[in-house]
């Protein structure tokens, strides 16, 4: 008898070790950085969700000399990154928190410490900066679609280089269309464990995540809508073979609506008369505003709301339909239970784009004349290549 059983040893890892294991860009760049040490003697500063992927992020940075301040998101912060990076002697500022003012309080700490580089996520820290400027800024990076657009007008007051990571190709495709296309349709299974095949979905907004999303819900057997405030992108949308209807059609005919847009407001009590019963509402957006929650809870159509566990709430409006809200409209892939966000994959492209970036501005490779602009191309090309060579090697 050949039993082997007795040979072979076990051992545990968390989820935090999978990713980070696969991270394989990340790890690479690590590697460089432990020997090149762009960040010795600077402080990077920043404000991202804290989950795991994030963490492979920020350990490669500290590998890279830098000395780390770190808070979340509101909403996104796991307590287990927080314990992760604390034990690698990471400094993490705050906690898990859908209070605004508390958060702000926590971004308000990051400027306090007067970093050397700012990783922006929304905007937060740059517009906290102008207002309490210090010496000594570099620069540093914006993640989001959202961020660059609340910063593009305050250019003249930053006048550091600031590179917007969303504006490169690689995040708009790898993240924003395919990750989050995909990870939209299993959070929204996450959450309500009910069928996609047939279901009239409505998205809101065609930029590159509502594209995605739009086109995962359809190989997801849905049928979807689309809607944009801008014809030209309607236009993409019906020619992408999507109905697009007026807007009133495509809100009352809807079983799920997903808004995309990173604009606030979109969703309102206004339109709660023309929702069907027992629709869906949920959020990828940056920012939880996109439906006007308080607007909607204020408006005086509802008698009651259930709330039940893993963060779904039922609207039962004065009329008696429902109306189901997802994570209080927070972004739906990075909220509820045993959120996993992107695919590894897609955000180990989107934060080696991140390392890069943080060590050209460190490295005054870029001045003040990129001020809110994407990524450079050179970046783009080398972290491309870099994700290519590693594909090939494994074929
Ligand atoms: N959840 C995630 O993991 C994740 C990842 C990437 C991006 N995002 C967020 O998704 C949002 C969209 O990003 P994007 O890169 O697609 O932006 P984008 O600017 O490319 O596209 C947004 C689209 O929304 C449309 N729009 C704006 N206001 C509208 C309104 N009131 N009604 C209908 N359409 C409207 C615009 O015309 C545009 O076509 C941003 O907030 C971004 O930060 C989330």
């Amino acid at each position: 008898m050949n039993d082997t059983s007795a040979d072979i040893q076990s051992s545990t890892g968390t989820r935090i070790d999978w990713v980070d294991g696969r991270c394989r860009l990340l790890q690479e760049t690590r590697a460089e950085f432990a020997d090149t040490l762009p960040f010795a003697n600077l402080t990077i500063g920043m404000s991202l969700h804290l989950e795991p992927k994030t963490a492979a992020l920020i350990v490669t940075l500290h590998q890279g000399g830098a000395k780390i301040v770190a808070t979340g998101n509101l909403n996104s912060t796991q307590p287990e990154t927080v314990a992760y990076l604390k034990a690698r002697g990471i400094n993490v500022v705050g906690h898990q928190t859908k209070d605004p003012g508390v958060h702000g309080d926590f971004l308000d700490q990051i400027i306090d410490s007067q970093p050397d580089l700012l990783l922006d996520n929304g905007g937060d820290l740059f517009t906290r900066y102008i207002n309490r400027p210090y010496a000594g800024l570099l620069g540093g990076t914006e993640e989001t679609t959202s961020g660059r657009m609340r910063l593009t007008p305050l250019r003249k007051q930053i006048q550091k280089p600031l590179l917007v990571i969303n504006d490169s190709p690689i995040k708009q495709f790898a993240e924003n269309h395919h990750a989050v296309g995909q990870s939209t349709v299993e959070s929204i299974m996450r959450f309500t464990n009910r069928v996609t095949n047939g279901r009239r979905v409505t998205v809101i907004g065609y930029g590159s995540t509502g594209r995605g999303v739009a086109a995962h819900f359809r190989n997801a057997f849905s049928v979807v809508t689309v809607v944009d405030i801008d014809p030209v992108a309607t236009l993409q949308a019906n020619l992408d073979g999507f109905l697009t209807p007026e807007r009133a059609h495509a809100i009352s005919s809807a079983d799920l609506i997903i808004t995309a847009t990173g604009a606030r407001n979109v969703l309102t009590a206004d339109d709660l008369a023309q929702l069907k019963d027992e629709v869906v509402l949920a959020n990828v957006g940056h920012f939880p505003q996109e439906i006007d929650v308080a607007g909607i809870e204020a408006s005086g159509q509802i008698e009651n709301i259930v709330e039940y566990d893993d963060e779904i709430a039922t609207w039962e409006l004065k009329d008696k339909r429902r109306v189901h809200l997802l994570a209080r409209g927070h972004m739906i892939n990075l909220a509820g239970t045993r959120p996993l966000g992107n695919s590894i994959e897609s955000m180990d492209l989107g934060f080696t784009l991140q390392a890069r970036c943080l060590e050209a501005v460190a490295r005054g490779q870029v001045g003040p004349q990129h001020c809110v602009v994407p990524v450079p191309p050179d970046i783009d090309a080398q972290v491309a290549s870099s994700y290519l060579n590693l594909v090939r090697a494994s074929m």
